[in-house]
C-alpha cells in the first residue's frame, strides 16, 4: 500500500486549523484549509499572509487553498486533520459525515487533546484509519505532536501519521494509552490548577503567578498568559470535556474560569481574557 500522503484537508480555520495547515504546506504539501465560514477563513488568510510575509515565506502559500467547499476537498485529500470544537456529538457527526465522502484510503484524524479518538471511530466505517494528532499552539512554533492511537488503529495509519509529523518537522510522541489530556497537557493542567488556586486563595496576583513562572523557572510564558494564548474558551471545553468522561467533579473547570468564560473573556482572541491586550 502507497501510504504518501500528496494532499492533507485540515477542518476548521480557527488558531490551531489555520496554523496546521500553513505548517502542512510550509512542508512542501498541497493543503487545503476549510471552514463552514469565509469570514474565518479570510480571517486565517490574513494572518498567515501577515505571518509568512514577516518570514520571507510566502511562496509557500501557493500550496494553501482556503475554501468553504469541504467535501470536494475531502474527496481528494490522503487524511483529514479535523481541528473544530471540542464537542463530542459535532466531532461524531462530522466524522460519520466525512468517512462518507472520503476515498476508502483517506486517514481521519483528531487534533482534540480530550476527546479520544475511540469515543469517534466508531461513528465511521474505517476505524482502522481513525486517531489523535495532536499540535501545539503556536502550532507554527511548537514541535511535539502527540500520536493518539486506538485499539484498533492500525500499525500502518500510525506509521503514516507518523511520518507527516515528521516531513511537517515536528517531534511525533507515541501516547501509549488513551487517557484524556494525554501527556503534555496533564503536565499543563497540573500547573495551571496548582495557580488558580493559589491566585483564588489570594496568595498572589495571577500577574505575579506569571512572574514566578518565567523568572523563577524559565518557563517561557506564565500560567495565565498561556491561558489567554491557548483561550479561555478552549480551557473550559476542554474541562467540560473531561468532566463528561470521566464524571469526577475535580475535571470540571476552575469557578475562576467559569467566570471569565461566560463573561465572553476568551484572552488574546478577544482582546480581554486573565489580560487586557491592544489591537
Ligand atoms: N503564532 C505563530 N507564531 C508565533 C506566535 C503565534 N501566536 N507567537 C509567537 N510566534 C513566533 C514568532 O513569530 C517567533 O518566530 P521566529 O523566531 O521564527 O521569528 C517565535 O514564535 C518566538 O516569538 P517571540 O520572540 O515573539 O516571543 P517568545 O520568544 O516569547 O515566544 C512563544 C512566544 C513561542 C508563544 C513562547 O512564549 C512559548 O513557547 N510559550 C509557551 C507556549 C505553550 O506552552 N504552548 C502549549 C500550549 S498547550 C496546547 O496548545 C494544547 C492544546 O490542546 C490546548
Amino acid at each position: 500500500m502507497d501510504n504518501t500522503i500528496n494532499h492533507v484537508t485540515v477542518i476548521g480555520a480557527g488558531t490551531m486549523g489555520s496554523q496546521i495547515a500553513m505548517v502542512a504546506a510550509l512542508a512542501g504539501i498541497t493543503t487545503t484549509l476549510t471552514d463552514i465560514s469565509q469570514d474565518a477563513l479570510d480571517r486565517a488568510r490574513e494572518q498567515l499572509y501577515a505571518r509568512m510575509e514577516r518570514k520571507g515565506t510566502v511562496d509557500a502559500l501557493e500550496n494553501l487553498t482556503f475554501t468553504t467547499d469541504r467535501d470536494n476537498a475531502v474527496a481528494h485529500t490522503d487524511i483529514v486533520i479535523e481541528a473544530a470544537i471540542e464537542d463530542i456529538d459535532i466531532k461524531r457527526t462530522l466524522f460519520a459525515e466525512l468517512d462518507a465522502i472520503a476515498p476508502p484510503h483517506t486517514i481521519l484524524v483528531t487534533n482534540s487533546s480530550n476527546i479520544v479518538s475511540s469515543r469517534i471511530a466508531d461513528a465511521t466505517t474505517r476505524a482502522d484509519k481513525v486517531c489523535n494528532m495532536h499540535f501545539f499552539n503556536p502550532a507554527l512554533v511548537m514541535e511535539c505532536v502527540e500520536i493518539v492511537c486506538h485499539p484498533g488503529t492500525s500499525e500502518d495509519t500510525r506509521a503514516t501519521v507518523t511520518e507527516l509529523a515528521e516531513r511537517m518537522g515536528k517531534k511525533p510522541i507515541q501516547v501509549r494509552k488513551e487517557i484524556p489530556g494525554f501527556v503534555a497537557n496533564r503536565l499543563l493542567n497540573a500547573l495551571r490548577k496548582e495557580a488558580l488556586e493559589l491566585y483564588a486563595d489570594g496568595v498572589a496576583s495571577f500577574e505575579d503567578i506569571d512572574a514566578a513562572a518565567t523568572t523563577a523557572l524559565r518557563h517561557p510564558m506564565g500560567p495565565f498568559q498561556l491561558m489567554d494564548l491557548v483561550g479561555i474558551d478552549v480551557v473550559y471545553l476542554i474541562r467540560q470535556a473531561e468532566y463528561e468522561q470521566t464524571g469526577d467533579a475535580a475535571s470540571l473547570p476552575h469557578p475562576e474560569i467559569t467566570k471569565l468564560y461566560q463573561a465572553g473573556r476568551y484572552g488574546r482572541k478577544t482582546g480581554h481574557g486573565w489580560y487586557a491586550y491592544e489591537g
